[in-house]
């Protein structure tokens, strides 16, 4: 298969077949994420594997629930880890403020995400299937006492991999013209935005199954392996919140704005409580974050 045609094709997979991935798969893998581009080649990641079965289930109940991470054979959580970073740097005799310094983050971040890229992809090029999940993020407290992860290292996604039992099919995307700008950003009308958004994701209509088939596919695959009907619940929540359209469906129902917006506070405190204070030290006049690998723990 061409890589054109594998990224077109590309899917989450979220029903995995009871087989493991063995040591040597793994190992490639690895190898992809350790051979990422990275800013500066710094590379301030680690990956944790997660094979063991206890601590699967665990980490799906830190995510919400979602089955397909206690399910696949092995997860695999990408970390920024400025903590080996600085610890190198002091070893060196050199100051790393990484934990300080919003830009070292924000690219740290990227580089985190072109690592897990290149994994998906590979993963895909092997026979393997995988799905992120992202709502590790916002579960960081949790996320950081399970996997055991000192100050300086935040988990910032974590990979569910394994050999795929379904893939899904109707999943809408955005066209190439949709996201393209030639040379400068055009701003679009209200109508084309509209038409842009509805040409990908149709008419929700009567037929709820169906929509949740192409726009809600976690519920539908959920239910293929819990006892639990998420999309019973999902359904009930459409005709208390009187969900006409696809934008209503996103941000009243499945990501809620005020939820969304709710976490800003707890995620501050548990990127403070991780050791990342990026205006602290300049309100303060202080010198947070520098000295001790541990700080923040
Ligand atoms: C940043 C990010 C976070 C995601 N988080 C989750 C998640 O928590 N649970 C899940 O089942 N899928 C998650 N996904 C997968 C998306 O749901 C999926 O990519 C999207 O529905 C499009 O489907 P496709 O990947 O099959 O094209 C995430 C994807 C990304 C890029």
């Amino acid at each position: 298969m061409s890589v054109h045609d594998l990224l077109i094709n590309l899917r989450s997979i979220r029903v995995f077949e009871d087989r493991p991935v063995v040591e040597d798969v793994l190992g490639k893998l690895l190898d992809a994420a350790a051979n990422a581009p990275s800013g500066g080649n710094i590379q301030p990641l680690s990956v944790v594997v997660v094979r063991d079965a206890g601590r699967r289930a665990k980490l799906a109940e830190v995510v919400g629930g979602q089955p397909w991470v206690a399910n696949a054979p092995v997860d695999l959580v990408f970390c920024l880890d400025f903590h080996a970073v600085q610890r190198w740097a002091e070893t060196e005799g050199v100051t790393f403020r990484g934990r300080e310094s919003l830009s070292s983050f924000l690219i740290a971040y990227a580089d985190v995400m072109c690592a897990a890229q290149s994994v998906v992809v590979l993963a895909e090029d092997l026979g393997l299937g995988s799905v992120y999940v992202g709502t590790i993020q916002v579960q960081l407290k949790d996320a950081r006492r399970l996997l055991e992860l000192p100050g300086g290292v935040l988990p910032v996604m974590l990979l569910a991999v394994g050999y795929p039992a379904s893939r899904p099919k109707n999943i809408p995307k955005l066209s190439a013209g949709d996201i393209r700008h030639d040379e400068r950003y055009r701003v679009r009308s209200d109508e084309e935005v509209a038409e842009m958004f509805r040409g990908k994701y149709g008419v929700i209509g009567d037929d709820l199954d169906a929509y949740f088939e192409r726009a809600y596919v976690e519920v539908v695959e959920a239910d293929r392996q819990q006892e639990e009907s998420w999309t019973a619940e999902a359904r009930a929540r459409m005709e208390r919140l009187n969900i006409r359209n696809n934008a209503q469906f996103l941000f009243e129902l499945r990501y809620p704005q005020d939820v969304m917006v709710g976490f800003n506070r707890e995620l501050v405190r548990d990127l403070e409580e991780a050791g990342f204070r990026f205006l602290r030290e300049q309100e303060e006049g202080g010198d947070v974050g520098r000295g001790g690998t541990e700080g923040g723990d």
